[in-house]
């Protein structure tokens, strides 16, 4: 290969679960995240940070929880330079096949005069120990000098040159408010390049935020200029207006192939991961948003339609199936078939053996009866309420509860074919379900974590329930949702036992 064909790897830092998921809003549950980490390991990134452990047991958790759910990627942990964090970060990293702690401090004269402070100097000390205490507890640190983007460049050139000299792996350039023009930016990263004499003994990222609607235009400015780690979340989520898009910058990368610079993901999961975090976070993707918009690919205008059926180059760079959109062509209506239906639950991500689809493709017909246009939302509601071909169906739920009274249940459920029924008492209305669920199904499997959720607020509010079953040194994971959370519990239960059948 010439030195002009020559292609750099660009790693991609995803922080949708810690960064993305600090919008207000925004909060997952542990396995909501192992969810969203599987998915994006499955896209390809190279890092996961996974959260900011010592802010709370939650994210602890998830950090834990997530290190054991997903091997590929590096699985990183936010701390600030205080030695409790590295402590907490450490601990939580424990069962990952690789971790990073990515700790940091203020490097702009704002952050270390009004937020820290204190003097230049000691804000070099406060970094240095910082690294050199999260080197003696693991082989990979990541170093951010916050607020770099309006950092003085010579004071932040000689902060890197200390904290790689102290042992930083990566060194993190955040425009943390977004304030700064591609251009500069990317004069900012070439200045380190240049400036730094220990520059080749760490990997250099960007972390942009999109203040100015500038993200995107100043990460890549920053690669062009050297950075060879991009720090991005799926739909562009974050602090305030969010942070670089995922999907931008692969997609920029791909189509651009001149830049000769690449990433490993594989693009035709980035629709169904999309749309997996939009649900997820409750966060609607803006119609017209790059790359993963629901407008993004369709052609409205008579001349571009025209155009667009002449030849789709006219006016279509990215192909939809290159990001796992699912093909306009392929429109669900009541007449479609199996294979079509198949073929659009493959795209959100949902995979049925044949004796599954028989169901679910009846509810279909029903639905496209009564609705012209079925949307992946619409198919998200057909999957979540496939009952009837799994082993085991709730079909009668009656609970006596109140105070004094010890509660009792009686469940009926569909299993194996036949109708079977079970009465039990428990020292809650939950307990006395899942109990007399246990008298009918007589598998031993062992509840482990168990959340309950309100999905927005008010007490007509639906809740959601997500939970864990332990069968054979295997998880299981269940879920439902319900106005009634006795309901949604012995849903989300057997959710889980369907699985371990
Ligand atoms: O925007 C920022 O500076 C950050 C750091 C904590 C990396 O998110
Ligand atoms: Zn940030």
């Amino acid at each position: 290969m010439n030195a002009q064909n020559m292609k750099h790897k660009i790693d991609i830092f995803d922080t949708t679960l810690r960064d993305g998921e600090q919008v207000p809003g925004c909060q997952l549950n542990t396995i909501e995240k192992i969810e969203i980490a599987k998915h994006l390991e499955l896209l390809g990134v190279d890092v996961i940070e996974a959260g900011f452990p010592v802010s709370s047991p939650g994210d602890f958790n998830s950090v834990v929880a997530i290190s054991k759910a997903v091997s590929e990627p590096i699985i990183c942990a936010l701390t600030r330079a205080v030695e409790a964090d590295i402590d907490a970060a450490a601990e939580s990293l424990k069962y990952a096949r690789r971790g990073r702690i990515h700790t940091g401090i203020g490097a702009s004269d704002y952050h270390i005069k009004y937020k820290f402070k204190t003097t230049h100097d000691k804000i070099i000390e406060r970094g240095v120990a910082a690294v050199k205490y999260a080197r003696n507890l693991i082989g990979d640190v990541e170093f951010y000098a916050e607020d770099a983007g309006r950092a003085k460049l010579p004071f932040l050139a000689k902060m890197v040159e200390a904290m790689i000299r102290a042992g930083a792996t990566v060194i993190n350039i955040p425009d943390t408010t977004g304030f700064c023009l591609p251009d500069e930016f990317g004069q900012r990263i070439k200045y380190l390049m240049d400036n730094v004499s220990n520059i080749d003994q760490a990997k250099i990222s960007v972390h942009c935020h999109n203040d100015l609607g500038l993200a995107t235009a100043n990460t890549i400015a920053g690669i062009t200029n050297g950075a060879r780690q991009v720090e991005v979340t799926m739909n562009g989520i974050g602090e305030r207006a969010g942070n670089t898009s995922l999907e931008e910058i692969v997609m920029i990368l791909k189509k651009h192939k001149e830049l000769g610079l690449e990433t490993d993901i594989n693009t035709k999961r980035i629709h169904p991961t999309s749309f997996l975090v939009s649900k997820l976070m409750n966060m609607p993707i803006q119609a017209n948003k790059a790359v993963v918009g629901r407008n993004a690919y369709s052609h409205s205008s008579g001349i571009h339609q025209d155009g667009f059926l002449k030849n789709k180059i006219n006016y279509e760079i990215i192909s939809p199936k290159e990001v796992g959109v699912p093909d306009s062509s392929i429109l669900l209506t009541a007449r479609s078939g199996r294979a079509a239906l198949k073929y659009r639950l493959g795209l959100i991500g949902y995979y049925f053996v044949n004796g599954e689809m028989e169901q679910i493709y009846t509810d279909f017909v029903e639905m496209a009866d009564r609705k012209k246009d079925i949307t992946d939302e619409d198919l998200q509601k057909l999957v979540g309420k496939k009952k009837t071909t799994l082993p085991i169906q709730l079909t009668h739920l009656q609970v006596i509860t109140g105070s004094p009274l010890q509660p009792v249940a009686t469940v009926k459920l569909n299993f194996e074919g036949k109708e079977r029924q079970a009465t039990s008492s428990g020292n809650g209305p939950i307990d006395a379900s899942l109990k007399a669920v246990d008298k009918i199904i007589k598998k031993k499997a062992k509840l482990g974590e168990f959340l309950i959720q309100a999905m927005s607020g008010g007490s007509d509010d639906s809740g959601k329930v997500h939970l864990q079953l332990t069968h054979k040194k295997r998880i299981y994971y269940g879920f439902s949702a319900n106005t009634d959370v006795v309901t949604a519990s012995v849903e989300a239960y057997i959710d889980a036992l369907n699985k371990v059948i």
